[in-house]
């Protein structure tokens, strides 16, 4: 998607909020204001949505930029604060958690047993010798158990880092050892498009080098045949099920770290985004209510996010539990067992609030609108968009055809970095117009500045930065504070660079137009051209490789590969596929290219560097624009014309 697409009429639309919610909403332009005038002192306010073992005095601590500290003087818990305290404060019958499986089965879960779960699954951990401080990978499906086990390391002070189970084995021990992994846990397999998936063989296959992980917790989920290592692997069931449902939480400093969750970045190593506790959960929290115009006590919630990615933190585990709302948790995918599954879903359990990305609303567009309006989704009343620039069509599908034209709709703008939406329309106060995000939530300051950081003037584009810190901020990258200085402050000085290109348009709203580094998105996922380009020369046939992410109607972007084989080596279908599944396999599926092109050669400067702008053109079939910088511009000719495949 381009920002052309939005200057088109779908993005003259204009959605006022509905009056009813205008009425009774969480947010109101007096929230605004008064966190515009000091925001400081509205997130010491807002840091009384949490319960607190000692209450902070201090809001937030800038003397040593960029590494922030927010509410450093006050411990808390977090896991006491998204499961206990709502238990005794009456609500332990509440559910929590509407599990639904793939299968169609399904399983409730209140407050008062969640609690209980969390605990026995801290008191199993701790009888594996998992203590504050411990670093424990989550690699499950979208099961109850994987909101347990985070809550139940954040529980005892150990730091989870949840691997998306798309992830092939070689990307899970890079993660699990650049995070000094000790216990893993996960599962026999999950469900998916109808039939058991295993996820324990990765498993097997990454622990050949990860000599750091003693321990592998296993839930039984599909009941697959699974090998067990003799004294390393263990069932959750019997670690966890034996254990007492009473565990005193421990208070933490709000500083303490309470996950790392692994990102692309431009270069090929993933970066390990370290958030802590207090300033994380006050943000997610704060957001959670601010952005859905949530009412815990008559709403149904469901992100249809998988833990593996920050929306699944943000706003299935932390966002949602801290605010003792009840939510749905779905296992399978859109279209298991049929292409109603998550329309279904919403009337089973009369779903008020719905969080999903443009990639699965682009997907419904294509199926066709007939499908949701079988049936009955009169529940909803808020939904919200994540992941990329929602385009403006499907922006005005998803209104009118799953919100009935009722609906507002949040396009919540925000990164793994950020920890908690950044830029979005508050429901009750802003008139939303399709494409964009709007502005920046209660608390937070963004500007939109040119490349040498001069704020610039509405109606033009350029970058996006935060200008203020904020308590959900990430407080640097796992092991490495030199790259988190490089990658997000030395640009700018004090403000933090977002690596994504933004307009204001004429009223001051804010446009994404999509990451101005080598980082794709792709369904919503973000994916390192130079991840891609070092798993393809990694490759025996392989001397170079050039990747790209190009436009694509479903997806946002998709991943073409350009590479150079080796002499010896012959072009042919075979091969390209062979490159293709050789990607799937070391990263993992979703790094698959669409695409890959087998050429004799590659665009570059004079400087040797890839003009993957030109290598864009051709994967999008555009004309070729300027090459006068190519070292040698029939390159260009060559590559188009004698593309070997
Ligand atoms: C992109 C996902 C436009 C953006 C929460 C950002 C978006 C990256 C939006 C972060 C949106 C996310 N509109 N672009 N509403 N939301 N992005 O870390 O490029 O997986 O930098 O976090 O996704 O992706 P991440």
């Amino acid at each position: 998607m381009t920002a052309d697409t939005r200057a088109t009429d779908p993005a003259d639309h204009r959605y006022p909020p509905p009056a009813e919610l205008a009425a009774h909403a969480n947010v109101t332009q007096e929230t605004l204001d008064t966190a515009a005038a000091d925001p400081e002192a509205f997130w010491a306010e807002q840091a009384k949505r949490l319960t607190w073992g000692t209450e902070p005095t201090e809001t937030l601590d800038w003397s040593n930029p960029p590494f922030a500290k927010w509410y450093a003087d006050g411990t808390l818990n977090a896991a006491y604060n998204c499961a206990d305290r709502h238990v005794e404060n009456g609500l332990g019958d509440r559910v929590a958690i509407h599990f639904e499986g793939e299968p169609g089965d399904n399983r409730d879960i209140t407050y008062a047993e969640l609690t209980a779960e969390v605990c026995r699954a801290a008191n199993g951990l701790a009888s594996l010798g998992v203590k504050s401080g411990d670093r424990v990978a989550i690699y499950l499906p979208m099961i109850p158990e994987a909101v347990i086990s985070m809550l139940a390391c954040a529980r005892l002070g150990a730091i989870h880092t949840v691997i998306f189970g798309g992830f092939s084995a070689d990307a899970l021990s890079t993660r699990i050892n650049d995070c000094g992994v000790e216990v893993v846990i996960t599962a026999d397999g999950g469900y998916r498009r109808g039939s058991p998936s295993a996820l324990k063989p990765a498993v097997d296959k990454a622990l050949q080098s990860t000599p750091g992980v003693r321990q592998v917790v296993v839930v039984k989920r599909t009941g697959q045949d699974t090998e067990m290592a003799e004294g390393r692997d263990v069932w959750w069931d019997d670690v966890v099920a034996t254990q007492p449902s009473e565990h005193t939480p421990e208070m933490f400093p709000a500083e303490h770290p309470l996950f790392v969750m692994y990102t692309s970045g431009s270069t090929g190593k993933p970066k390990g985004i370290l958030h802590t506790t207090g300033g994380y959960l006050v943000g997610t929290t704060y957001t959670m209510w601010a952005t859905y115009d949530l009412k815990p006590e008559t709403d149904v919630y469901w992100c249809t996010a998988d833990i593996g990615w920050i929306t699944g933190h943000s706003y299935v585990t932390y966002g949602p539990l801290a605010n003792a709302a009840t939510q749905v948790l779905y296992e399978g995918t859109p279209d298991a067992p049929h292409k109603g599954r998550w329309w279904e879903v919403i009337d089973k359990y009369k779903v008020t609030i719905l969080h999903t990305a443009p990639t699965a609303i682009r997907t419904f567009m294509k199926w066709g609108e007939e499908i949701p309006a079988k049936f009955d989704l009169s529940s909803l009343r808020m939904m919200g968009s994540v992941g990329e620039p929602i385009n403006p069509e499907a922006y005005n599908w998803y209104h009118e055809h799953i919100g009935r034209g009722r609906c507002p709709i949040a396009d919540t703008w925000w990164q793994t970095e950020t920890g908690m939406h950044m830029i979005a329309p508050m429901p009750g106060i802003e008139t939303a117009k399709p494409g964009s995000a709007m502005t920046p939530v209660p608390g937070v300051a963004v500007d939109v500045v040119d490349d040498e950081g001069h704020s610039l003037p509405n109606g033009e584009s350029g970058l996006l930065v935060v200008t203020k810190p904020w308590p959900a901020m990430l407080r640097t990258l796992w092991g490495d504070d030199q790259r988190y200085i490089d990658t997000y402050w030395a640009r700018f000085g004090d403000r933090y660079f977002a690596g994504d290109g933004a307009k204001k348009d004429e009223d001051g709203d804010i446009w994404l137009l999509g990451r101005v580094d080598d980082v794709m998105n792709v369904s919503g996922h973000r994916m390192s051209t130079a991840e891609i380009e070092s798993s393809l020369v990694g490759h025996e046939a392989v001397a170079e490789a050039a990747v790209v992410g190009a436009s694509d109607p479903t997806t946002g972007q998709a991943i073409v590969a350009f590479v150079i084989l080796i002499s010896g080596f012959e072009a042919s279908d075979e091969m390209a596929a062979e490159l293709r599944n050789h990607v799937g396999k070391d990263i993992g599926p979703i790094a698959k290219p669409r695409q890959v092109m087998i050429v004799d050669e590659l665009p570059k400067t004079r400087s040797g560097k890839i003009m993957r702008r030109l290598l864009r053109d051709i994967a999008e079939n555009r004309d070729i624009g300027d090459v006068t910088t190519l070292t040698d511009s029939t390159v260009m000719d060559s590559i188009a014309k004698g593309l070997k495949k």
